[in-house]
């Protein structure tokens, strides 16, 4: 099969062999991709026309227990610098947010055992108090079952897990050996059963990532059906032991994106931030490959540049307002605007 005949059977199936998802992801030329991002703009355009939906990322503890070798929040990087927000802080961006026209806020954090369920759920009872026609997501890492599920009846809709890669052994090279693959993806289907909008995902061109790992990632989302999914370009942070590490390419995470779309066709997919750290259009670049959603920044300036994935992060110094006008005439340049509509998942 040629890979203009692998794509037209994504589009058809939904799915394709692991062997000729590598291929097409290894080979694929400008032409096939600009073949590949039309099927997957026409494709989000139907389900969602030409809206994008927002989200107010809200980055409240910057401390980790974690050890992941590619991430700026990692336990062993001394100069992080580390930050809670208290829950008055917390609601006060809810507070900002909802007045900017944000009907979704994701409440982000490294692993912090700070926050226990009583802290958490009590964040997101009182947020779903104040703004009942507000979606809470959160994305706050591995947590047992029972967590999980005191979690949701508090009143979280949404849970943002990535994956980061679905192959056991890479996964194994990006983490400390008391991290698993297996214990991620039980996660994973935890939230999905207790009823979470539930979202995996992955970084493009992690150290040691190969096209079959890629394959494998889609692979995994096909069986998983996530409601979201996102996915970034790797990029490299200084204080960790990947900071020598190339970044993952813009074009290869533009050709994933689309694929995603083909592969599930409502589901929300976010033209990340890393996207727009590593290309000054990457963000417009994502959505006209079949994304749509944003995520800009909530948090409070003085403790942005200390939730520090990667090198570079932009909007660091803005506002959430002038972040919302910039995405906006950004969005506009393209022919999309910005709805502020809850954008839940929806089966058609
Ligand atoms: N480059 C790109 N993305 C990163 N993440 C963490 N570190 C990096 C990095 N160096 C992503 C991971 C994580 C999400 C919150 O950010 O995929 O799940
Ligand atoms: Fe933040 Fe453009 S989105 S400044």
């Amino acid at each position: 099969m040629n890979r203009i005949e692998i794509i037209e059977k994504i589009e058809k199936n939904r799915i394709a062999s692991s062997e000729e998802l590598a291929y097409l992801l290894e080979t694929i030329t400008d032409e096939e991709l600009e073949f590949l991002r039309k099927k997957a703009q026409k494709t989000a355009l139907a389900h969602f026309s030409n809206k994008i939906f927002i989200r107010g990322l809200i980055e409240f503890s910057s401390f980790c227990k974690n050890d992941c070798f590619y991430c700026g929040l990692r336990r062993s990087n001394k100069n992080a610098v580390r930050y809670r927000l208290s829950k008055e802080q917390i609601l006060s961006c809810c507070k900002s947010g909802y007045g900017l026209g944000f009907r979704t806020f994701v409440l982000q954090s490294g692993e912090d055992m700070y926050f226990t369920d009583e802290a958490l759920c009590d964040i997101v009872e009182k947020i779903k108090s104040l703004y009942p026609d507000c979606a809470v997501t959160l994305s706050v890492g591995e947590r047992s079952k029972e967590s999980y599920k005191r979690l949701f009846d508090a009143g979280a809709d949404r849970y943002l897990l990535r994956h980061e890669t679905a192959d056991d052994e890479h996964y194994s090279t990006l983490h400390p050996s008391e991290m698993s693959l297996k214990n991620r993806k039980e996660c994973l289907y935890n939230l999905k059963e207790i009823g979470f909008q539930t979202g995996a995902g992955f970084m493009v061109g992690s150290p040691h990532q190969t096209y079959e790992n890629l394959a494998q990632d889609l692979l995994f989302l096909h069986e998983l059906q996530p409601q979201m999914c996102g996915i970034g370009p790797f990029i490299p942070h200084k204080d960790t032991p990947f900071a020598k590490e190339k970044s993952g390419s813009v074009r290869l995470t533009l050709a994933l994106l689309s694929l995603v779309r083909l592969m599930l066709p409502n589901v929300l997919l976010p033209a990340t931030t890393a996207l727009g750290t590593a290309d000054g259009k990457g963000r417009e670049k994502g959505i006209l490959h079949g994304a749509n959603v944003v995520m800009p920044n909530l948090s409070p300036t003085e403790h942005r540049t200390d939730y520090s994935l990667y090198d570079n992060k932009i909007c660091t110094g803005d506002e959430a307002a002038e972040c919302i006008k910039c995405l906006s005439g950004r969005m506009q340049s393209i022919g999309y605007k910005i709805v502020t509509d809850r954008g839940d998942y929806t089966e058609k």
